[in-house]
């Protein structure tokens, strides 16, 4: 979910539905605002899109310059106007805008009830609305400090009081919630693009901490009232990327700035004098705790676990350090071994996916050092981890990811050649071949996204089918999970990654001529192992769509029926071009099926409860 929160002299209202529209990635299953005018506060929420509530306020539009917004990825009951955040308690004294999840709150909501409380929701944000006005004393602050007092969980909050129109109240424990600094008038946002066209001067606001905000005045304080002294943070983002460049979808300019995203990943991190990578900047842990560690941990959700995948074939092979791999939320409750060398890398684009976050927290506790890779500068898993290294794609909006993976890609070959280098595991030769092709990517992608217009045909192609599946060995098969995750996603079509050799221990059953097959064979050391897979589904009559290296198209194509080839590279460096095709695939046959390709049903772009 997102909140933002306005309070000056402008009207609140338009202010507060613009935040929301940068947050919608947040979650889009319905929206609110809360403004306080004419001495009561007015209250408008709607289900489903954004839109739908402006054209609900068009009517009559909010007069007010205080006031509170949500945008909402349900958790706690069904999408419905009612569930609609924000929430007001019985005497509609109180508006509160919540993320995250209050843990005790059937416990707080069956003291309520037995007081007579009626709750209007099924929401675990409404019980805070009734506890504010069960506890008030007279005074906000303090009343909102007794409530945090009594709720368990991870939560950001936004809270306005009818009593005192000249203030706004923000809480943060454990969910994203930054302060806007601006000229008699402040801000309240869920993560700083929302705030950035107001102001680059923000407080990020820690756990455990509230403020206190006033047109004029921000006071930081613990929860527990103590005060805070701080110095805001200045935002240096350029905002001119977060529209659509001309582009139909978000997603579509994305996949289009990959070549810009390797080139900004890539730079300053390269000493091209001496052919070496070069993170000595941003990596702090000194040579020899490199040289000490013993095996790496790789944490991460949905597509960063992907790109994580491909990270182990890449620190294995060049470092031979051995790596394992776990989604998030299974790495936590998994009591994993972490010894004094092991190292736990997580990747997240946002840098506040909840699962993510707790993985770096348990791992840390565990006595871990935490590597992350993370395209969020100042995010929560930014400032938690021992070590970042930023993936530089820009600000990513389209729910699917795709410059924000290939980006992490690129990040983690840097940071496989880096230790390399350091533990010496590669010749000097080989890093700097590595390098070369590295530099090569860009103008490869550039090339490969040329394939857009045939990408496009297979896709619509492929858009009636409703069963799909993905092969490959190796890192093919990594990229093909990738491939799958991409094309479910957005277009519905239900697919599966499998690897090669595997499928006919089983799988092959479900292979018809009903069922196309997108093979990857792009890993020279088991293509004729692979092009013998290809030919087993060949024989099932399945529609086969080869992607394979410049050269081999020919030989390929006498058992596929297309084929489609990328330019040649390093062989662990292949996934870097892999995937291009198919987040086109994904993307042409999600528009073939008439989706909305940027915001699919029932996900959110940064999910930050576990
Ligand atoms: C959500 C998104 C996925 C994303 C995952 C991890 O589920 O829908 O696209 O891969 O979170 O996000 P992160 O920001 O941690 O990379």
């Amino acid at each position: 979910c997102g909140i933002v929160g306005y309070i000056g002299q402008r009207e609140a209202q338009p202010i507060l539905i613009n935040g929301l529209k940068k947050l919608e990635y947040r979650g889009y299953d319905s929206a609110g605002i809360a403004v306080y005018e004419n001495g009561e506060i007015r209250l408008e929420k709607s289900v489903g899109r954004l839109s739908n509530l402006e054209k609900k306020l068009e009517k009559s539009p909010m007069k007010g310059s205080i006031g509170i917004g949500h945008t909402r990825w349900a958790t706690h009951g069904r999408p419905s106007d009612m569930n609609s955040h924000p929430h007001m308690d019985e005497r509609q004294q109180f508006a509160v805008v919540h993320n995250g999840i209050i843990e005790n709150f059937l416990e707080i909501k069956e003291e309520l009830l037995k007081k007579g409380v009626t709750f209007k929701s099924e929401t675990d944000t409404e019980v805070i609305a009734h506890l504010l006005a069960d506890l008030y004393d007279g005074d906000l602050v303090s009343t909102v400090q007794k409530a945090v007092a009594r709720m368990e969980g991870a939560y950001a909050l936004g809270i306005i009081n009818i009593n005192e129109p000249d203030k706004l109240v923000a809480v943060r424990l454990a969910s994203p919630l930054v302060v806007g600094l601006g000229e008699n008038e402040n801000f309240i946002a869920s993560d700083i693009p929302a705030l950035i066209e107001h102001t680059r001067d923000v407080y990020i606001l820690n756990d455990g901490e509230m403020a206190v905000i006033t047109a004029d005045r921000v006071q930081l304080m613990s929860t527990t009232g103590e005060l805070i002294e701080r110095t805001p943070f200045h935002v240096e983002w350029d905002v001119e990327t977060a529209d659509k460049g001309g582009y139909d979808h978000y997603m579509l300019k994305e996949i289009h700035e990959q070549p810009r995203a390797y080139r900004e990943t890539l730079n300053n991190r390269i000493d091209h004098e001496n052919q070496r990578v070069d993170l000595s900047k941003e990596i702090h842990l000194s040579e020899d705790e490199i040289r000490a560690i013993e095996k790496i941990h790789i944490v991460a959700c949905g597509t960063a676990y992907h790109a994580g995948l491909v990270g182990k074939y890449v620190i294995e092979n060049l470092v031979r350090i051995p790596v394992e791999v776990d989604v998030a939320s299974e790495y936590r409750y998994r009591n994993p071994i972490i010894t004094p060398n092991t190292l736990v890398m997580v990747i997240s684009q946002s840098g506040e996916t909840a699962d993510t976050l707790a993985a770096l927290r348990e791992a840390q506790k565990l006595g871990a050092k935490v590597l992350a890779i993370t395209n969020v500068n100042g995010s929560s898993v930014a400032r938690d981890a021992d070590e970042v290294l930023l993936t530089h794609a820009g600000p990513e909006i389209a729910v699917a990811s795709t410059k924000a993976y290939t980006a992490q890609l690129i990040t983690i070959y840097l940071w496989g050649l880096y230790l390399a280098q350091i533990r010496e595991t590669q010749s000097e030769e080989v890093i700097r071949q590595y390098i070369q092709a590295l530099s090569q990517l860009p103008t490869q992608v550039e090339k490969l996204l040329e394939f857009a217009p045939t990408m496009k045909q297979f896709a619509e192609r492929y858009a009636h089918y409703e069963d799909l599946f993905f092969i490959g060995r190796s890192l093919d098969y990594a990229v093909s999970l990738e491939g799958s995750l991409k094309l479910k996603e957005i277009s519905y079509i239900h697919s599966e990654a499998y690897p090669a050799g595997e499928l006919k221990h089983g799988t092959l059953a479900l292979i018809t001529n009903d069922v196309p097959v997108i093979a990857l064979a792009t890993q020279e050391d088991v293509y004729e192992k692979m092009v013998s897979n290809i030919k087993e589904v060949n024989a099932r009559e399945a529609y086969i769509l080869g992607i394979t290296l410049e050269g081999n198209e020919e030989g390929l194509s006498k058992s596929v029926n297309e084929v489609i080839a990328i330019p040649r590279t390093l062989p662990l460096l292949t996934p870097a071009l892999s995937v291009i095709p198919l987040q086109l695939l994904a993307y042409y046959a999600a528009l073939a099926r008439g989706n909305d390709v940027d915001k699919p049903r029932n996900l959110a772009k940064s999910v930050t409860v576990e």
